[in-house]
């Protein structure tokens, strides 16, 4: 079977297929095309059905009864972790129904749309702040985009939405290197591995996370950790733990996760000059251009289910308590649903990209991440005179994050 063939060099769950070559699309189209429900029984840790279809994944994330997020969200490569004293609690992203729409509302109130225009000037006064670090280097030079732009761009929204003070931003993302990135060598504790890497990440933001929760319980503001040590489910306050984690999945799903769009889309504006002249050209492109940005580089490779009961799909029978991994960017290539799929397009539309996932986990920062994004490129795109890379991109060891550590540009802008 093609699909076999083209497994033979775990490419599409291979972390360092991932840091040699980027994106596997090449597999992902052969699999859509030849076997688009393909179990691939060799991954020894933890065998799998790669789902690649975008009609496929969006059916599988809309039945949460059917397949389970909670207890494997991930498909593990490396042998398990030894269990060590500190197992951290489920966060939202990993509880299922009907437990996981009360967590859920916690957070949603807090970021609706009519919600989030009461702090977008917030937003783009936090943004501000980055890029015009950036900008006030002068009108041209050499730097590396993650770290200047890419990188602190979440970290501070992420901090302000939090109430975490900019002397500390620092620490949230040395966690999230650690925890989304434990895989990666130069992120890995020496003499650890990767499970050990994450949990004493963990550990230090528990422990921070802690004091910032007993202080907002004696002194509410309006932070998010302030409406975590006030919430209530069912009519009782959330347990300490659960308090914990909700603080700790806004801090790992919100950074990385945006780092990567906005270095990603930068990337894709530099390998498609005209693209980029055309939204130069065109304001009213920004936000069509944002939403191709999402799909070009869709940050999440995968996230993982379980079945709860046998499942017909596409002629194959997916067992109960056999895992799915759902690949978010070979949904973003899907010819069936992309015209022209492989071309990055500033005016795409209509665009159903699925880079925030869909059905009932669908991402709860999204209009966040849009109003950072859009932020930050509705000040660069028109500044930029020139722009090129200057030297090769550092890609992530990790087959869950498509992570770019470092892209090297060198720009000219025009005058202020
Ligand atoms: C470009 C940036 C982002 C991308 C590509 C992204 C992607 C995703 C994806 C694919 C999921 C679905 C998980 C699943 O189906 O299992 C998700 C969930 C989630 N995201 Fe994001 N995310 C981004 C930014 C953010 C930000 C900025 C925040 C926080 C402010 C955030 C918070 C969350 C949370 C809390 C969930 C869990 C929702 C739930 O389980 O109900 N994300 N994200």
């Amino acid at each position: 079977m093609a699909g076999r063939a083209l497994m033979q060099n775990r490419e599409i769950i291979d972390p360092d297929f991932y840091v040699a070559h980027g994106y596997p699309h090449e597999a992902w189209a052969e699999l859509r095309r030849e076997s688009p429900v393909f179990y691939w029984d060799e991954n020894e840790n933890m065998p799998f059905w790669a789902i690649t279809k975008h009609a496929d994944i969006t059916q599988i994330g809309k039945m949460p009864e059917k397949f389970l997020s909670g207890p494997d969200l991930v498909i593990r490569t490396d042998p398990e972790p030894p269990g060590g004293e500190f197992q951290p609690p489920p966060t939202l992203i990993q509880l299922d129904p009907p437990i996981h729409g009360k967590y859920r509302k916690i957070v949603s109130k807090r970021f609706t749309p009519g919600a989030l225009r009461k702090i977008t000037a917030d937003i783009d006064r936090v943004a501000a702040q980055i890029v015009e670090g950036l900008l006030a280097e002068g009108d041209e030079g050499t730097c590396d985009f993650v770290e200047k732009v890419a990188a602190p761009l979440p970290i501070a929204v992420i901090s302000w939405l939090l109430g975490v003070p900019e002397s500390d931003w620092h620490l949230l993302f040395d966690w999230t290197n650690r925890t989304l990135g434990a895989g990666d060598p130069e992120y890995q504790i020496e003499g650890t591995d990767p499970g050990e890497t994450a949990r004493q990440a963990m550990i230090e933001l528990f422990q921070y996370f802690t004091k910032m929760v007993e202080d907002r319980k004696k002194n509410p503001t309006d932070d998010l950790v302030s409406l975590f040590a006030h919430a209530e489910v069912d009519g009782k306050p959330l347990p300490p733990m659960d308090v914990l984690s909700y603080c700790m999945i806004i801090v790992i799903a919100g950074n990385e996760t945006t780092r990567n769009a906005t270095a990603g889309g930068m990337a894709a504006l530099i390998e498609h000059p005209d693209e980029l002249r055309r939204v130069q050209q065109d304001p009213s492109l920004f936000q069509p251009c944002i939403e191709e940005m999402l799909r070009w580089t869709s940050p999440i490779i995968h996230f993982a289910r379980t079945a709860t009961e046998d499942f017909e799909l596409r002629g194959k029978t997916i067992r109960a308590g056999d895992k799915v991994a759902l690949f978010y960017p070979s949904a973003n290539r899907d010819e069936e649903v992309f015209e022209d799929p492989y071309t990055f397009r500033v005016d795409r539309n209509p665009n159903r990209h699925i880079a925030f996932g869909i059905g009932e986990h669908f991402c709860a920062g999204a209009h966040v991440a849009r109003l950072e994004m859009s932020y930050a490129f509705r000040s660069l795109i028109p500044r930029i005179a020139e722009i090129e890379f200057a030297g090769p991109r550092d890609r992530l060891r990790s087959s869950l994050v498509g992570g770019i550590k470092r892209l090297p540009i060198r720009y000219k802008l025009h005058a202020a």
